[in-house]
């Protein structure tokens, strides 16, 4: 039986979080809304996962991202990902009117569009708007949590190696500078047992442990780690957890607090498609007061969350095209966008595990990943790989050659079609046969 979903109601929503920002005239709305609600009467009766290969409402989404249409197809949306129009759009005229009188139009006009900015930011992340703030990028959100909290020498801290670069390196740095221990666990991913994951960090912990850094969606090769119960353990044990959220939020169907972590730090510009330089930090209520700014404010103890946005002049246009990419993710819907998300990567990852020679990296299990996965070729290195994809292919993907993982990592996004998936597959298919053992052998011979 199909579930019944409330498109109408997304559509409805997009429309009245629209409402404050500069998105009041939502460029989304005059571009789309028709054709939102003419999908949305169509679809009424269809579940996300019915949604999933609706590949005539799916061409209407493609439409609208000029990437889908670019010489080189883009299977990187992992690193960071495009806006569609109406985002893009946005941008350019709220750039155009700050360029018309920048102190004016930034500071007097455009900087009043943060605070509804800031609800519609809430209610996509399901907090309180007083627990969010805005910023650039991931790696500022969470550097102003690693930065901020207080920790003595020999506090540890329990990450992973598998966590972001960025992050890894400013704990090494506070490890370097005050003499706390950072240890990092070691993971031969995938892994489907989340029991195991919780256990590895559980006995890692000491009297000594304040702090566990966990990335939500590995960024290497997508596995998706079982944070709620890491965080349900840690705090058992009276230890905060910090989530790295860089590539779950706008792609998967939670809600912040519902992941029961007390920090959350989130870039904008890889699924959600908002303009890049985009960034948003969560902390729990009760939490906010101790943790320092980065940028420093003259109430650097406040318990309001605005103190960590005193980042100096920064570009409002950019800021404020995050309401139009809310707008365009909301006609969508989350569950919507994770659930063709990840049958675009099982629709491939599928298809290549057919080919002798290929390899697939990732759990292809609902729980374990979504948009990523990697993938390797018998007889090629990641980067040979790599570059053979751009060069011969036009499909640019990224090699991951880091520690035990050798392989291309891979992240269609909701514009990318079944046929360039397809040309991807045919492309590994190719590589795999040329790279065969007998084929080299004859080449040897
Ligand atoms: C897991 C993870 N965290 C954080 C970041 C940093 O994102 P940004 O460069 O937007 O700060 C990335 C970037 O790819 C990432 O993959």
């Amino acid at each position: 039986m199909r579930v019944k979903s409330n498109r109408r109601s997304f559509l409805k929503n997009a429309t009245l979080l629209a409402g404050g920002a500069f998105s009041a005239q939502s460029i989304f709305n005059q571009a789309y809304g028709a054709v939102f609600e003419d999908m949305s009467t169509k679809y009424n009766s269809f579940s996300p996962s019915e949604m999933a290969d609706q590949e005539d409402y799916w061409a209407m989404i493609q439409q609208a991202y000029s990437a889908s249409s670019a010489p080189v197809l883009n299977l990187n949306n992992g690193g960071v990902s495009p806006s569609p129009m109406p985002v893009l759009q946005a941008v350019e005229r709220y750039s155009q009117l700050s360029n018309q009188g920048p102190s004016y139009y930034m500071w007097r006009i455009l900087d009043q569009g943060r605070e509804p900015l800031r609800e519609k930011l809430a209610l996509l992340g399901g907090a309180d708007p007083e627990e969010i703030a805005i910023n650039r990028n991931a790696t500022e959100a969470l550097n102003t949590i690693i930065y901020g909290l207080d920790l003595s020498r020999g506090d540890e801290v329990i990450g992973c190696h598998f966590d972001y670069g960025n992050m890894m390196q400013a704990w090494r740095q506070r490890q370097e500078r005050e003499g706390i221990v950072y240890k990092q666990l070691d993971f031969k991913f995938p892994i489907e047992d989340d029991d195991f994951i919780v256990q590895a960090y559980k006995e890692a912990i000491t009297e000594k442990t304040k702090i566990i850094h966990v990335t939500h969606v590995i960024n290497w090769i997508g596995q998706i780690m079982p944070v709620k119960k890491i965080c349900r353990m840690a705090h058992e044990h009276g230890i905060e957890v910090i989530v790295d959220g860089a590539h779950s939020f706008g792609l998967l169907d939670f809600k912040i607090p519902e992941l029961e972590g007390d920090y959350f730090g989130t870039s904008l510009h890889k699924y959600l498609s908002a303009p890049i330089g985009s960034g948003m930090l969560w902390i729990k209520k009760e939490k906010i007061g101790k943790v320092w700014p980065l940028l420093c404010n003259g109430q650097p103890k406040s318990e309001n969350i605005r103190k960590f946005e005193t980042i100096g002049t920064r570009s409002y246009p950019i800021e404020q095209g995050i309401g139009e990419a809310l707008n365009f993710h909301n006609g969508i819907g989350t569950k919507r966008k994770e659930e063709r998300v990840r049958y675009l990567k099982n629709y491939w990852a599928e298809k290549a595990l057919e080919i002798p020679g290929v390899k697939i990296h990732t759990s292809l299990k609902a729980p374990y990943s979504c948009a990523i996965a990697g993938v390797s070729v018998e007889g090629l290195t990641p980067k040979d790989l790599e570059n053979y994809l751009l060069s011969r292919f036009q499909i640019h993907t990224v090699a991951i050659p880091y520690r035990n993982l050798d392989c291309v990592r891979v992240s269609p996004h909701v514009y990318t079609r079944l046929s360039d998936l397809d040309k991807f597959v045919r492309a590994l298919g190719i590589l795999a046969a040329e790279h065969s053992p007998q084929n080299m052998g004859a080449k040897g011979s």
